[in-house]
C-alpha cells in the first residue's frame, strides 16, 4: 500500500500522514455527504445549485479543473459557464504578475455578485495560492472568498467542499508539497472524445526566472501502468485523441528503477485500440531524446506537432536563465526533428526582458525565430516572481526599451507563423471536429495533427469525428476549409 507523506510542516496544513486507500474511501464518503449538503442548499434556493469553474494558465489547470467541475456535478451542482453561479471556482495561475491582477480584479467582480446573493460560494485554487503572500492578502482584503485550497490536494476536493458548505468561515488548506499521486477524482471532460492526462507533476529543473517548481513542487512521475490503464478507460468512453501532461514530459519516469522511459510510454500508449491521436506537452529542449525523434517519425499516431520552449536565442541569457543548452544545442535538436520528420510544426514559448537582457540579445531571438520557422510562438514580457533568483538579478533594459525589443520578436514570430501556416494551402489533411464556430454558426471548427486550426461548413453532428478537409482559404493563423 502507498503512504501519502504529508509536505514540510505548513501553516495551514490540516491533515497528517495517511494512508491512500484509506484516503480513497474517505474521499468518497465526502462526496456523498456533499450530495446531502447540495440537497439542502437547493432547498434553501428552491433550485437547483449551479456552479461555474474557471480555468487560468495552462494544460495542467485545464485537467484539474475537469477533476474539480467532475466532483461538483457529482454532487449536485448544475454546472455552467455563468459567474453568476452559487459556486465560483477560480483555477489560478501565477507563472507572471499579470495573471495574478486578474484574479483580484475579477475577484472584485465576484464580491458584488455576492452581496445580491449571499448563498453565493467563492473558491481559489492552483498556483497563484501556492504562495504566502497571496493567502495573507486574500485573507486582509479579500475576506468574502469562502474556500482556498493549492496545487497537492486537490484529491481532498470532496472534503474542503464539505466543509465549505458547512461553514461560513473561510478554510486554508494550502499545502508546501506532497509526494502523493492520487488520481481518483471524477471527472468532467470539457469534450467527450478528447482528454488530457497526467503523466507527471512538479519540476526540478529550476529555470531562474520560472516560479512553477516552488508552486507545484518537485518532479514526481505517475506510474505507467496507471497511466496506461487511464488511457484504456478514456478510450473505452470515446475518448480518441489524448494529450500527455507534464512540466517537462521527457524526463518521465527519471529516477524510477525499472519505469518505462517517456518515448517507451508513447509506444505503449500508441498500442491502444480507439486512440487516434496522441499529443505531449511540454517539452524541455534539454532531455529530448533521439529515442523520441525516433519513436515520433515511425508513430501514426503521435501528432505532427512539438511545443518546445525555447525562451531566449541567445546562449548567455540561456545560461543565466539555467535552461542548460545553448543557442547551438537547439537549433542542432531543430535540424535532427526537422530532417526525421518534414511534415513536424513547431511552437515555442519565448521571454523578452529577462534581467541583463540586451538589444544584441534580442537580435540573437529575432534571428533564432526567423531561423526555425516556428508555426507559432507565446512571447512573454519577463515578470519577476518572487522568491526566484532572478527576481534578484539586476534589471537592465528599462520598460519601454523592453516594450520595443517585445515587437521585435512579435513582428517575427507573426511574419514567420504566417509564411509557415501558408504552406498548407490548397492541401487536404485530417481534422478532428472539436466544436461549432463560435461567431459562425453554419462553421465547425477543428484541428489538424499538425495543430493547425481549420473552420469549414458543417453541424454539431460532425462535432468529434475526423474529417478529411481541403484548406481552402489561409486567413492569416488558421484556414477555412471545406469538406472533400
Ligand atoms: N516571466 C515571463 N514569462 C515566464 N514564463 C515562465 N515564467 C515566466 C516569467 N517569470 C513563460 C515561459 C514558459 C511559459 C509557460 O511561461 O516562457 O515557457
Ligand atoms: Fe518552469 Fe523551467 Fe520547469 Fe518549465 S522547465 S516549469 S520554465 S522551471
Amino acid at each position: 500500500m502507498n503512504t501519502l507523506k504529508r509536505g514540510e510542516a505548513s501553516p495551514y496544513q490540516l491533515t497528517t500522514e495517511l494512508d491512500a486507500a484509506d484516503e480513497i474511501r474517505s474521499q468518497a464518503q465526502y462526496l456523498q455527504r456533499a450530495e446531502g449538503l447540495v440537497l439542502e442548499l437547493k432547498s434553501r434556493l428552491g433550485r437547483v445549485p449551479s456552479a461555474c469553474v474557471v480555468t487560468f494558465g495552462c494544460q495542467m489547470n485545464a485537467r484539474d479543473s475537469e477533476k474539480i467541475s467532475g466532483v461538483l456535478e457529482q454532487a449536485g451542482f448544475e454546472m455552467t459557464e455563468r459567474e453568476e453561479a452559487d459556486l465560483v471556482v477560480y483555477n489560478t495561475c501565477t507563472v507572471r504578475d499579470n495573471a495574478n491582477q486578474r484574479v483580484y480584479g475579477r475577484l472584485g467582480a465576484l464580491h458584488a455578485m455576492k452581496k445580491k446573493n449571499p448563498e453565493k460560494m467563492i473558491a481559489l485554487c492552483g498556483c497563484m495560492v501556492q504562495e504566502p503572500s497571496v493567502i495573507e492578502k486574500i485573507k486582509e482584503s479579500y475576506r468574502f472568498v469562502n474556500l482556498i485550497f493549492g496545487t497537492h490536494n486537490i484529491y481532498k476536493f470532496p472534503e474542503l467542499l464539505c466543509r465549505m458548505l458547512e461553514s461560513s468561515e473561510m478554510t486554508v488548506d494550502v499545502w508546501n508539497k506532497t509526494d502523493a499521486v492520487v488520481e481518483t477524482l471524477p471527472v468532467v471532460r470539457k469534450y467527450p472524445f478528447k482528454s488530457g492526462v497526467n503523466i507527471m507533476f512538479g519540476c526540478d529543473n529550476f529555470c531562474t526566472y520560472c516560479i512553477v517548481p516552488y508552486v507545484r513542487g518537485r518532479e514526481r512521475s505517475r506510474a505507467s501502468a496507471e497511466i496506461l490503464e487511464e488511457i484504456r478507460r478514456l478510450s473505452a468512453d470515446g475518448v480518441t485523441e489524448i494529450m500527455l501532461l507534464g512540466q517537462n514530459v521527457n524526463s518521465y519516469g527519471n529516477g524510477i528503477p525499472g519505469e518505462l522511459s517517456f518515448p517507451q510510454l508513447l509506444q505503449e500508449a500508441e498500442k491502444i485500440g480507439g486512440i487516434r491521436r496522441i499529443r505531449f506537452m511540454t517539452s524541455h529542449p534539454k532531455d529530448l531524446s533521439d529515442e523520441l525523434i525516433e519513436v515520433m517519425a515511425r508513430s501514426e499516431k503521435i501528432c505532427r506537432h512539438l511545443h518546445l520552449p525555447v525562451q531566449s536565442g541567445s546562449t548567455e541569457i540561456l545560461r543565466r536563465m539555467n535552461r542548460k543548452y545553448t543557442r547551438e544545442d537547439y537549433l542542432a535538436l531543430v535540424s535532427r526533428l526537422r530532417s526525421a520528420i518534414p511534415d513536424l510544426s513547431l511552437t515555442t514559448d519565448i521571454i523578452v526582458g529577462f534581467p541583463g537582457e540586451t538589444d544584441a540579445d534580442i537580435d540573437d531571438t529575432v534571428s533564432l525565430v526567423r531561423e526555425v520557422h516556428y508555426d507559432n510562438a507565446f512571447t512573454f514580457i519577463y515578470s519577476p516572481r518572487t522568491g526566484t533568483p532572478a527576481a534578484s538579478f539586476e534589471k537592465t533594459m528599462t520598460d519601454e526599451e523592453i516594450g520595443v525589443g517585445f515587437q521585435r520578436v512579435l513582428e517575427a514570430v507573426q511574419d514567420e507563423a504566417k509564411k509557415n501556416v501558408a504552406r498548407f494551402a490548397g492541401t487536404t489533411g485530417e481534422v478532428l471536429v472539436e466544436d461549432r464556430n463560435e461567431k459562425d454558426p453554419s462553421l465547425v471548427t477543428g484541428r489538424l495533427s499538425n495543430n493547425v486550426l481549420v473552420h469549414f461548413p458543417g453541424d454539431a453532428s460532425m462535432i468529434g469525428s475526423y474529417r478529411m478537409v481541403k484548406l481552402k482559404e489561409n486567413r492569416g493563423f488558421y484556414y477555412i476549409g471545406e469538406l472533400v
